[in-house]
């Protein structure tokens, strides 16, 4: 894929009907002939539209006008090379929880949680955090993770969590205003309900920090796997995380998980992590499927607003 072929396919797949901000960016950059080759310099995996529009964002330019991004890209490039150079695309979004809240408290009580890709751990707290399925209320406090559930009853009670470790290549300390103003540059302008969970999340994390591990979900899981409680149920779980991982590595990453005890929670686009027989999405917005121990049970939205459960 070209560039601006990149660009151009955020523009309609991602960003339409979801940010008009970055719509209108990445339509531009498609046509930018002097960003297209500025973008050309990096390797290809740093020219994502979400972590330049991220990166800019951080620095404090302007996103809402593709003429003034423009200008303020072209002038400050060489510390946006450096930032996107050394970044990732790391957001982290505790509404997830809602959707693998489900299958969370369906198992056998207390949880051994164990995310790799875990970001900042925001998605390691599902006992925290308040839910909202339609009129169904859930736990207290904030954040109230609001998520639409199709074709299943609603969970009725919080999992028992007794230990809880994240694992990525790169850890995210919400307790260090660098790392959270990152987090927050990641999410899309028009979002600040997103904005204002990430805040609420990011408070009940830092009040109990999680065991969180540089390393990798292949090399570096059997060891922190074997860290947990012995008298727990351990539950493995990703979410939006396989994307990042070259196809081998998921198998053998597959292949590791399979072989620890305890159960595997997998939030995946299909495209990233396949099954044999999936039934037809029931919308676009529904692009990730979870799954329990490879078992697909139901098409996710991507930061967890909605489950439809397969029928
Ligand atoms: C998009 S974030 C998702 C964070 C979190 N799972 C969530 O749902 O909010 C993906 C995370 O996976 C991490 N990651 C990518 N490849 C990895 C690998 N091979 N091993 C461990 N973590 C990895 C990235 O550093 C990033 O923090």
């Amino acid at each position: 894929m070209t560039i601006a072929a990149i660009y151009a396919d955020f523009a309609a797949h991602e960003a339409h009907g979801v940010s008009p901000a970055y719509e209108r960016l990445a339509s531009a950059v498609t046509r930018d002939r002097e960003l297209l080759a500025l973008l050309a310099l990096l390797p290809p995996a740093k020219r994502q539209p979400n972590l330049l529009f991220g990166v800019v964002r951080l620095l404090g330019g302007p996103v809402e006008d593709p003429t003034a991004f423009h200008d303020y890209t072209v002038a400050n490039w060489p510390v946006i090379e450096a930032e996107m150079r050394t970044r990732a695309t790391q957001t982290n979004e505790a509404g997830r929880c809602a959707v693998l809240l489900p299958v969370l408290t369906a198992l056998p009580q207390p949880l051994a949680l164990l995310e790799v890709g875990a970001s900042a751990g925001l998605c390691l707290y599902p006992d925290r955090y308040a839910y909202r399925y339609g009129d169904h209320l859930i736990g207290s406090g904030e954040p109230v993770l609001a998520c639409t559930a199709t074709n299943m009853a609603p969970p009725t009670g919080l999992p028992q969590v007794v230990w809880r470790a994240g694992l990525d290549l790169n850890p995210l300390d919400v307790t260090d205003p660098a790392d959270l103003a990152w987090l927050d540059a990641l999410i899309w302008p028009e979002h600040t309900h997103r904005r204002a969970r990430l805040r609420a999340a990011a408070a009940v994390v830092a009040a109990d920090p999680p065991l969180l591990v540089r390393g990798d979900l292949v090399d570096d899981l059997p060891a922190l796997a074997a860290q947990s409680p012995p008298d727990a149920t351990l539950v493995v779980f990703h979410s939006s995380v396989l994307y990042h991982v070259p196809t081998p590595r998921r198998v053998t990453f597959a292949e590791v998980v399979r072989g620890l005890p305890g159960n595997w929670i997998a939030n995946e686009a299909p495209d990233v992590l396949p099954y044999d027989t999936l039934p037809m999405p029931p919308g676009e917005a529904l692009h990730n499927v979870l799954a329990l121990d490879g078992t697909p049970l139901a098409w996710t939205r991507s930061h967890g607003q909605a489950i439809n459960w397969f029928a």
